[in-house]
């Protein structure tokens, strides 16, 4: 509709079209919920019924596999296979597909098949992989629902490393597509791709500077800029870029160099041509590329004239077999920097044989020289990286074990325990980073329980804040967190300021007391304990109900805990106890809706347990802002009652804090937070605000309140349908 010149068609200014022109684009400021409302059934074709974590269970997982193997060996005229081996690519798609996931919030990844859709599939460092994807829909096509894009392109890379003689630690099936772009990703605010690293710094020189959650030093890159840091080569600043990037996707130093030697232990680098004539990325390509891009006119169907990422060459002299090559290539030869045809920056061998060559890709009566990206380089000349490579060196054996976990690791980072893992290759080993919960006894008297916990002496207040902190650490992002498994027991998070350490401790030894005395986890007495709250609060405002319980939680111990990995689920806001750590770049509503995100809640989920948690008294420390009622701890509509009566006006008191008077006589009624006060201010939030406030809404609004409250204290049951 942008372009009107010329007898434009007037029809089509009835519908905004273009991704640039949403309505809102006139209050670019304006609080955006839609992150809330992603993935929903209209956008869904499989329609609400289809459940695909229980479809791919009946997949022939040998059949697939059996065709996997025979797809990477059958070269394609259009896109031919190097050595004639798709491995090499398969691998590359697999990684760059998982390689997105960022342990700060848990986002990214290959759990939802999110590189087929923007801006991954356009991404500069995704070149080439749309020819991936267009080699796998056959197999797709073939085994259709049972078989996920998300869990084909894993598999592919997977599979490819078996094919190619690595013993792999194992492969889950389970990750289930979405069906549009991700809007909840911050990918970084740069405007350009690969725009020199310096704006997503404090400082470049300092890589822990990079802003959060991001884990790429570049828009448009994975990991690092494979010719150095801002594309000039210097192995050990590339070496303290990878550390650190590596490990904001929890990866330390040893999985880094067993993966990335592992990874370049096959394929090649394209570059045998000119980068500047190739055609646009995907989302900008024209209709007859049929969603590829990066068309090369001059690749004349030879794979040797592909061009990538402009670096050009092999790694090893045997590219499609899983060995030692990597280490013999890079520790058996001395290397200078050079440039590749299409003009990139490489290091390759000052001296070596020709019969240690890898062969052409698609010519095997020629040799090619090898060649290693700064990032490789890294791997000999950073001294850290460097004694990790010996140690592989040394033995084979624990490289390729090393290299097959971190490989499992990478790619099955984001989807949870091993009791979601589904097939039969899924290992059944307890690994630390899965953050394992032992299976809780469902068999003890719950409402014996419950009783208890009501003679205990603890307050509504307790109740309901020690179950909430235990559960909001939930995060569907990479199904971590949560109330199970009561790690909210455990350091580091029974320290966390946004955790009221010491009122905690308070209530936790009541509870060791009463799990004793009950049989019930401490897990368990954590959440009843909150849902024996929240009835006491409906109660109080006269309705009579009862939250629904599962039981069946697990105590997790310390050594189940990866201490480090959790650090970063600590909450630094959260506006449903109206709490934040410090004042931020971000509003506390931002926050609010970011954290609502994760834990899964649509606006109107994260509406009603605002209103209901400020006036049960649940506030971060006993704060009364936004308590807008006379009976705190009641569960009432008086949030909403208050703060959309006209009676009431609402004056800045600070920075962040208002008054809310009574427009007749000055009075100051109560006091709030931006985040109290922006259901009254966003339209959208406002009409929820609305719902709740109508004079019929009030056993709505408590019903609403416990199906939320519920959502999110099961949020983690993996072991419940
Ligand atoms: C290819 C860089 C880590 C697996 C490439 C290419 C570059 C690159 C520039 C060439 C792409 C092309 O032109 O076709 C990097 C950097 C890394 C890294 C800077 C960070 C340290 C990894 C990891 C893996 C991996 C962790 C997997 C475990 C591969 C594979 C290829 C490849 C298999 C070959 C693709 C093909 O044969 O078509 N990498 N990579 N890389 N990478 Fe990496």
């Amino acid at each position: 509709p942008s372009d009107t010149s010329g007898g434009g068609c007037p029809v089509m200014h009835g519908a905004l079209t273009e991704s640039g022109d949403t309505v809102m684009a006139w209050w670019p400021k304006a609080l955006n919920l839609d992150i809330l409302h992603q993935h929903d059934t209209k956008t869904n074709p499989m329609g609400e019924d289809f459940d695909y974590r229980e479809e791919v269970k009946s997949l022939d997982f040998e059949a697939v596999k059996e065709d996997m193997r025979a797809l990477l060996k059958d070269s394609q005229e259009w896109w031919p296979a190097d050595w004639g081996h798709y491995g090499g690519l398969m691998i590359r798609l697999a990684w760059h597909s998982a390689g997105s996931y960022r342990l700060a919030d848990g986002r990214g990844g290959a759990g939802g098949g999110n590189i087929r859709f923007a801006p991954l599939n356009s991404w500069p460092d995704n070149a080439s992989l749309d020819k991936a994807r267009r080699l796998l829909w056959p197999l797709k096509k073939k085994y259709g629902n049972k078989l996920s894009w998300a869990d084909l392109i894993v598999l592919s890379g997977t599979i490819a490393y078996e094919d190619m003689g690595l013993k792999t630690f194992g492969f889950s099936f389970g990750r289930e597509d979405i069906w549009h772009p991700e809007k909840d990703v911050y990918w970084g605010a740069e405007k350009e791709w690969l725009a020199p690293s310096d704006e997503r710094y404090g400082d470049v020189g300092k890589p822990d500077t990079m802003e959060n959650p991001l884990a790429a030093v570049q828009m448009g890159l994975i990991y690092v800029n494979p010719e150095g840091v801002n594309g000039t080569p210097d192995p050990l600043k590339t070496a303290q870029h990878i550390r650190e990037t590596f490990s904001r996707m929890a990866m330390n130093d040893e999985e880094t160099a067993a993966l990335t030697a592992g990874g370049h232990t096959v394929g090649k680098a394209h570059g045998n041509g000119d980068a500047e004539t190739l055609g646009a990325e995907p989302e900008a390509a024209g209709l007859e590329d049929q969603g590829m891009g990066w068309s090369n006119a001059n690749q004349n169907g030879l794979a040797s004239k592909a061009v990538t990422s402009g670096i050009e060459g092999a790694w090893t002299a045997e590219p499609t077999k899983f060995d030692m090559g990597f280490f013999e290539m890079l520790f058996g030869h001395e290397w200078e920097l050079r440039k590749s045809p299409a003009g990139a920056q490489q290091w390759e061998p000052v001296d070596i044989k020709e019969e240690d060559k890898p062969l052409d890709a698609s010519d095997p009566t020629k040799r090619r020289n090898p060649m290693m990206t700064d990032a490789d380089m890294a791997m000999k000349m950073d001294p850290g990286f460097n004694a990790i490579c010996q140690k592989f060196m040394a033995d084979p054996k624990y490289f390729e074990e090393t290299f097959a976990r971190a490989w499992f690791k990478l790619t099955h980072r984001d989807m949870g325990p091993n009791q979601r893992y589904i097939g039969p290759d899924a290992p059944k080993e307890d690994l630390i980073w899965q953050d394992p919960v032992p299976a809780g006894s469902t068999g003890y008297d719950v409402e014996k329980a419950k009783e208890a916990i009501a003679n205990s002496g603890l307050s509504l207040t307790e109740l309901v804040t020690t179950a909430w902190d235990s559960a909001r650490t939930f995060r569907g992002s990479d199904m971590r967190g949560g109330a199970n498994g009561a790690r909210i027991r455990l350091a580091p998070q029974k320290d966390w300021v946004a955790n009221e350490p010491e009122q905690l401790a308070k209530v936790l030894a009541v509870y060791e007391g009463l799990s004793a005395e009950t049989g019930a986890s401490i897990a368990d007495l954590i959440v009843l304990g909150g849902n024996l709250g929240v009835e006491q609060a409906a109660k109080a405002a006269g309705y009579d109900v009862t939250v629904p319980f599962a039981p069946g939680r697990g105590d997790a111990s310390a050594e189940m805990t990866d201490e480090e990995s959790f650090a970063p689920l600590e909450p630094n806001a959260d506006g449903f106890r109206n709490f934040t750590k410090a004042e931020f770049v971000v509003t506390p509503e931002e926050m609010l809706l970011d954290r609502a995100q994760l834990m899964g809640l649509t606006a109107k989920e994260m509406t009603v347990l605002v209103g209901g948690m400020r006036v049960m008294g649940t506030n971060y420390g006993g704060t009364g802002h936004g308590v807008f009622t006379d009976k705190p701890g009641a569960l009432s509509t008086d949030f909403f009652v208050n703060l959309t009566d006209m009676a009431n006006k609402w004056e800045p008191a600070s920075k962040s804090t208002y008054n809310i008077n009574d427009r007749a006589t000055g009075e100051t009624k109560w006091t709030a937070t931006r985040v109290d006060l922006v259901f009254g201010s966003n339209s959208v939030l406002r009409a929820y605000a609305e719902v709740y406030a109508q004079d019929d809404n009030g056993a709505k609004f408590v019903n609403d309140f416990v199906a939320a409250w519920t959502k999110v204290m099961n949020a983690d049951r993996y072991d419940l349908a």
